[in-house]
């Protein structure tokens, strides 16, 4: 049985990761209205991901017999500079759901609540290979740069990353 405290924190995090659907979704749009098509196909399927991660915590709300609840989302932003902005901010957004994630873990650890640990555990591995995700996009474009041919490449290389 879930603590009312861990209760409201899953759900702050279900909101979260709602919130980071919503982040990605807007800026696929943005990077489809630069013609940026494989970015524009990532960002899509990681929206994706992330309503995933959310349900994942929705169902785990649920099944411990707590009421799993949607709270209001945020409005995302839906204007960026270029295509180094759109993933500077997508890589500063993860350090922020990581930094959530491992207060939920203290959270848990602290009420000896050993199930949600355990249940943790998942989101711990999965933000470690986001902000690695994230970090390595950051770097081709550093790398290749974005200028002229450069930006089709980009957009080509990270149109591949899908799964
Ligand atoms: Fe669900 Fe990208 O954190």
């Amino acid at each position: 049985m879930l603590s009312q405290k861990m209760i409201d924190k899953l759900n702050e995090q279900v909101n979260l990761e709602m919130y980071s659907s919503n982040i990605y979704l807007a800026m696929s749009a943005w990077c489809s209205s630069k013609g940026l098509v494989g970015s524009a196909k990532f960002l899509k399927d990681h929206s994706t991901e992330e309503l995933s991660h959310a349900y994942k915590l929705f169902d785990y709300i649920n099944e411990t017999g707590a009421l799993a609840q949607v709270g209001q989302i945020d409005a995302p932003k839906s204007d960026f500079v270029d295509i180094k902005d759109v993933f500077h901010k997508t890589y500063e957004h993860e350090l922020k759901v990581s930094k959530s994630i491992f207060e939920l873990v203290d959270a848990a650890l602290n009420e000896k609540d050993y199930a949600t640990f355990n249940f943790l555990q998942w989101y711990v591995t999965e933000q470690h290979e986001e902000e690695k995700l994230f970090k390595d996009i950051l770097d081709k474009i550093d790398i290749i740069g974005t200028d002229g041919r450069g930006l089709f490449m980009i957009d080509r290389e990270i149109g591949n990353l899908i799964k």
